[in-house]
This record gives structure tokens, sequence and C-alpha cells, in this order.
């Protein structure tokens, strides 16, 4: 079985391709990156020396031409496309990018499938296409049959992608499916998303920026549940159809930051309030009753055994993140949040 797995050396597909060398061991995986300033070989140095059963290519989702000649050197069954720009905060900066390479690349990904007549397409999308829901119901969750409403490009980027996707199915009878997930956390989480830069700045003393009031709430999922549900998708999904996939672990943000400052033994004193993101939305909840009936997934890990790991994680490896922070991402981070302080 041949595996091409895009978007692989970032945070969520290199975990998943981590995964599936376990699972599948005589599975051959094709990582696809253009290492973006998100992708990083470190990610995935450990896989790339097994010729037989692991390929690298960096190219770009979007380039056709790159795209052709990957799949008709490889051939591959199946392919799970994680390669996208991921974050909101970036969206609100370069909307372009996002629909460039969130939605023209799935769609050039799909005509390769086609043509190559492909097993299965998978596409990883998020629960952030339906929108957001209220504080004060906490009995609202996000089915799979909730309407499709997004806040920011990023969103609308992956609905857009989602919804050609289904159009794809439709009509060229591609066979696909789309996982819609909560937020993930763990290992190779890049420190510009929330709990990887809390740990990083609280390791270091430094002030750690919350938005607003701290009271969003997102669900939280372990990476490695959302990479035995993909799994489980692509082996034993229906194609046509959509699995939404959650932590079942609803925390607001604040509470996030404090428990990591407490593992960590900081002082509460670094939390500062910024101003907040424009469109931000306020809660996500995923209703995954209809993956756990039917495909017989759950989640395994709890927030608070999921949170422990990961902290011990960035600190047995802190020159993975340090190398990280200490290039690039200084502008980003002085760009985004200067003069933010409220
Ligand atoms: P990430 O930003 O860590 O990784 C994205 C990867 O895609 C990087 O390796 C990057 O180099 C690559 N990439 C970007 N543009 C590319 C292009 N044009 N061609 C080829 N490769 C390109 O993101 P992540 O958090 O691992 O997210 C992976 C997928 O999961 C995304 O599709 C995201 O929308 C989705 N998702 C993420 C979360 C989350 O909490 N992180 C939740 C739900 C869904
Ligand atoms: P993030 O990790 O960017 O994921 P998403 O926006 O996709 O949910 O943010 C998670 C939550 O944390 C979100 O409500 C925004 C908030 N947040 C902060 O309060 N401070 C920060 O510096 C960042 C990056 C996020």
């Amino acid at each position: 079985m041949k595996l091409l797995v895009t978007g692989g050396a970032g945070f969520i597909g290199s975990n998943y391709i981590r995964y599936a060398r376990e699972q599948h061991p005589d599975y051959k995986i094709i990582c696809v990156d253009l290492l973006t300033y998100a992708g990083n070989m470190e990610n995935i140095a450990e896989f790339t020396s097994d010729k037989e059963h692991f390929a690298f290519y960096r190219c770009d989702i979007a380039n056709k031409e790159e795209i052709e000649n990957v799949f008709s050197k490889e051939n591959p069954d199946i392919v799970i496309n994680f390669a996208a720009e991921s974050h909101v905060d970036r969206s609100l900066e370069n909307p372009s990018l996002f629909l460039r390479t969130n939605i023209l690349g799935t769609q050039v990904l799909m005509d390769a499938c086609l043509k190559h007549n492909v097993k299965r397409f998978h596409q990883i999308s998020t629960d952030e296409v339906y929108g957001d829901l209220p504080l004060d119901r906490p009995n609202l969750k996000f089915t799979e049959e909730n309407k499709i409403k997004t806040s920011s490009p990023y969103s609308a980027s992956k609905a857009s992608a989602d919804l050609l996707v289904s159009a794809y199915h439709r009509t060229f009878k591609l066979p696909a499916t789309i996982s819609r997930c909560s937020n993930n956390y763990g290992p190779y989480h890049f420190p510009e998303k929330l709990i990887p830069l809390v740990i990083s700045r609280a390791v270091s003393d430094e002030k750690i920026p919350v938005y607003g009031k701290g009271e969003n709430v997102r669900d939280w999922i372990y990476v490695e549940d959302h990479c035995s549900a993909i799994d489980k998708i692509i082996h034993i999904g229906e194609v046509g159809n959509v699995y939404n996939v959650g932590g079942n672990s609803e925390k607001r943000n604040i509470d996030v930051v404090k428990e990591i400052i407490k593992q960590l033994g900081k002082s509460e004193d670094l939390i500062t309030f910024v101003k907040d993101r424009p469109g931000h939305d306020l809660r996500y909840a995923i209703d995954s009753t209809k993956i756990q009936k039917e495909l017989g997934w759950k989640p395994m890990t709890s927030f608070e055994v999921g949170i422990e790991k990961t902290i011990k994680w960035y600190l047995a490896n802190e020159p993975w993140w340090k190398n990280i922070i200490s290039g690039e991402y200084q502008q980003y981070y002085q760009k985004m949040y200067a003069n933010r302080e409220i």
C-alpha cells in the first residue's frame, strides 16, 4: 500500500506519519511538503533513511506539474491532504496565500487523484468551518449536519476546500472522505499556536499573551487521537462522508494557560491580556457520535494526561523549539504582539 501524505513535515502530518509507520510497517509513505515556515524536516528525520518505506518530495500542492511528477512516479493508493496554511492570525494578514494553498492546492491534488485512479482522497478539515457556538449554551455542539458558517479567511478557505471535495465526489465520483477535527495539541506543535506558545514562553519566564479575557473555549484533542481517527477513516470510513473528530475536552483559554503555568511551577503574573483577535470565535465543541458509532473510534487521552505528556516533550526537546523561535519567528512575534497589551 502506498500512502501519500501532504504537509507531512508539519505538526499533525508528521505525527500521522509516525503513527502510520507504527501501525502499518509494510506501507510506503510518500511525504509531499513545501517546507514553508511551518514545515520542518526535523519532524520526520527518523524516517528519511528507510528508502523502501519512505520518500520525501519538496513541492507545492498548488503546482500542477510538480504534483503530476510525484503522482506519476509513485502511483499512490491513498492520498491524505494535511498541507495547508493553518494559523488563523496569519490569515488575517495575508488571506491570498490561504486561498491559494488551501483551496487551489486541494483542487490540484484531487485532479491528480482522478487522473491516477487513487482509491481514496482524504481531506483534513477543521471544526472551524462550522463557525462558533455561544458560551452560554453548553449542550450545543457541532454535528456533521451543522451549516458551514465561517469567521476567518483561514476557516473560509478550509470550508471552500470541503465544498470542492464534495463536488468532486458527486460529479467526478472521486472516492473522497473529509474529517473535521477540533484543536490539536502535542509534540511538534509549532510555537505560534496557543499551547506550545505558552509552554515556550513560560519556560523562559516571558509574558504570555491572552486574547481578550481568555474566556474563549476550545475542544482540545491530543494529536495521536486525531491520527487514530484519520487512520480509521481512510481504511473503513465510507466514501462521500464527513466525520467530526473531537477530544471531549472543552477548556477556556485562561484555564489552559493557568494549568501550563502551574505544571511548570511559574507565576501567573506572566499572564498578559492583549487586544482580542478580530472576529474571534467564542467556542468550538464537537459531537463525534458518528465516528464513534460507525467506526468504533474514541479519543483515548484525557486533557490532563495529554497536557502533562506535551509539557514533558517540550522540556525534553528544547533545541527543537528554541531553534524555531530564534529565527524568523522573532520578527513574527514582534509584528503580531507589539503594542497589543491592554
Ligand atoms: P502546520 O502548519 O503545522 O503544517 C502544515 C504543513 O503544510 C507544513 O509542513 C507546511 O510546510 C505544509 N505546506 C503549507 N503549504 C504547502 C503547500 N502549498 N504545498 C505543500 N505543503 C505545504 O499545520 P497542522 O496544524 O499540522 O495542520 C495540518 C492540517 O490539519 C491542516 O489542513 C489544518 O487545517 C488541519 N487542522 C489543524 C488543526 C490544529 O489544531 N492544528 C485542527 C483541525 C484541522
Ligand atoms: P490557536 O492555537 O491559534 O488556535 P485556533 O485559533 O485555531 O483555535 O488559538 C487557540 C485559542 O487561543 C484561540 O481562542 C486564540 C487564543 N490565543 C491567545 O489567547 N493567545 C495567543 O497568543 C494565541 C496564539 C491564541
